[in-house]
């Protein structure tokens, strides 16, 4: 079955709004190595890799699909943040956009009787809220720890160990 030129459309763009989304994590673990919490650097360039194999998994469906792959520039990320909490609080803002991103794909696909993207999205939303849950939970506990130092440090080597969420690096593609 010809993927449907809508859908066509919005995978493209979504290859395009995941890799922004590695970036924007790059960024942020760039940001962590400039300051003492190695941990929080690792948790963001992890997140960086998933989102790259989001974008990646995206890309090799419009393959399978024989549809045209048209990739877009990659928009600057932000560089800069207050503290370790106003990099999370930008990081839940981000997975709640990309959340809505594929929900709207999601309706798409449903409008259009395309039940292999659905199947694929359906991946997708449920990897949303792992990611969503495991920054709010970070939030909550960042929240908890104020400016204390010593608490910082706990999480923040908490947040080095943390394991992917599942469509991550250690992931290929689409598997
Ligand atoms: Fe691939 Fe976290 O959005």
């Amino acid at each position: 079955m010809t993927l449907n030129p809508k859908l066509t459309k919005l995978f493209n763009e979504q290859i395009n709004n995941e890799m922004a989304s590695s970036y924007i994590y790059l960024a942020m673990s760039a940001w962590f190595e400039q300051t003492p919490y190695s941990g929080f650097a690792q948790w963001m360039f992890t997140q960086s890799r998933e989102e790259t194999m989001h974008a990646l998994k995206f890309y090799q469906y419009l393959v399978d699909r024989d549809a045209k792959v048209e990739l877009q520039p990659i928009a600057k990320p932000k560089a800069d943040f207050k503290n370790v909490l106003d990099v999370f609080e930008h990081s839940l803002k981000q997975e709640q956009k990309v959340t809505q991103q594929i929900n709207d794909l999601f309706e798409v696909a449903e409008q259009v009787k395309d039940h292999a993207s659905k199947n694929l999205l359906l991946w997708f939303l449920n990897e949303q809220m792992e990611e969503e849950k495991s920054v709010r939970d970070m939030i909550d506990r960042l929240k908890l720890a104020g400016n204390d130092p010593a608490s910082l440090l706990v999480l923040d080597r908490e947040a080095g160990a943390r394991k992917t969420t599942g469509g991550g690096a250690s992931d290929k593609a689409g598997e």
